[in-house]
């Protein structure tokens, strides 16, 4: 049996939205529906895997749909909803905390890095997670998954999870879903710290570019950004042992949709006092239409909200099928 072509992702409602998200997810997800059937979810179960104010859990829902339309996706074309609309995500992943063993999730590294030395302190959802996402992604029989290098080691196991429930039954019936993972430009780290991902939950408010952000702020974060003292080099191996100066220019890179050497080619040789007005100014142009429509989206929730729907919908009735197979494979009385 072969699967016809189809891509799920995920974006948790955690947070504001930044430019890692963007870049590194969303911008990505829009020219995919020109050659794949398309899912996007806003995972608001995965959310809760840490404690969430339920008004901003709503609200950031909310913004994550907007950000998703506003970036391009289309609504009638793919299918934009929310997870915890689709109750069969819950049901799928506990048939896969069944099917995973103890041994896989205590070897993921974004649970051990999360839990860090509070590992008995935290839900028992975050330790379980990767077989949600598992669930997210097998429920609709998904082919293909663009996300960051950090979920990498989660799609494996969404692997392993397939090939397990497969031979277990004795089936050839989850696809063995292909991860797409990003290029060079698309990881965007930290304005403080290049050696950390860009992140919603950082506590400082100049680690991260959100996509609300006004022009002047995002000027601002830009030029307050951390850098060094040198000059930018004219060869990407030049980047290497500057983790900031790569990240300023793998933005510049992401942005402008060019190669990092392509704006090596342009800025080799100069410093920061004139790149980083460049890269502002760069910024600000490109995001601040994206912003403009997130805005006019949010400025009517009810919209966002129908448009949730009508994707629960049309999830709802892949999940539902597939359910209704596994149930009769696992031998379940329907
Ligand atoms: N775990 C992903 C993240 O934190 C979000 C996610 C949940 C996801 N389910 C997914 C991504 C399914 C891709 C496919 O970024």
């Amino acid at each position: 049996m072969s699967f016809p072509a189809r891509v799920f992702s995920g974006i948790q409602p955690s947070g504001k939205l930044h430019l890692g998200n963007y870049l590194g997810a969303i911008k990505r997800f829009v020219p995919l529906q020109d050659t794949h059937n398309c899912i996007y979810c806003v995972v608001d179960m995965h959310a809760i895997t840490v404690w969430q104010d339920p008004e901003k859990l709503y609200n950031s829902t909310l913004e994550v749909a907007a950000a998703y339309l506003a970036a391009g996706i289309d609504a009638e074309k793919s299918i934009i909803f929310n997870q915890s609309q689709v109750v069969q995500h819950a049901e799928l992943a506990w048939i896969f905390n069944c099917v995973a063993r103890m041994g896989w999730m205590q070897r993921m590294t974004q649970f051990k890095d999360k839990a860090g030395k509070n590992s008995q302190n935290v839900s028992l959802g975050l330790f379980a997670y990767p077989a949600l996402m598992a669930a997210d992604i097998l429920l609709y029989k998904a082919t293909h998954v663009p996300v960051g290098e950090d979920q990498k080691q989660h799609l494996e196991l969404t692997r392993d999870i397939a090939i397990k429930f497969n031979n277990d039954y004795n089936v050839n019936f989850f696809p063995i879903t292909e991860p797409l993972i990003a290029g060079e430009t698309a990881r965007i780290m930290s304005l403080r710290d290049g050696t950390k991902k860009m992140s919603s939950s950082d506590p400082s408010d100049l680690a991260k570019i959100s996509l609300t952000d006004s022009a002047d702020l995002i000027a601002k974060k830009i030029k307050k950004a951390k850098s060094d003292a040198d000059n930018l080099p004219f060869e990407v191996a030049g980047l290497k042992g500057r983790p900031e100066a790569d990240n300023l220019v793998g933005i510049y890179a992401a942005l402008s949709e060019k190669s990092k050497q392509g704006i090596l080619d342009e800025f080799g040789g100069k410093g920061f006092g004139v790149f980083k007005p460049a890269l502002a100014e760069l910024a600000v142009e490109k995001l601040a239409p994206i912003n403009k429509k997130i805005s006019l989206y949010l400025n009517d929730k009810k919209q966002i909200e129908d448009i949730l729907h009508s994707g629960a919908e049309r999830a709802r009735e892949i999940a539902t099928k597939t359910m209704k197979e596994v149930h009769n494979i696992i031998g379940f009385v329907n």
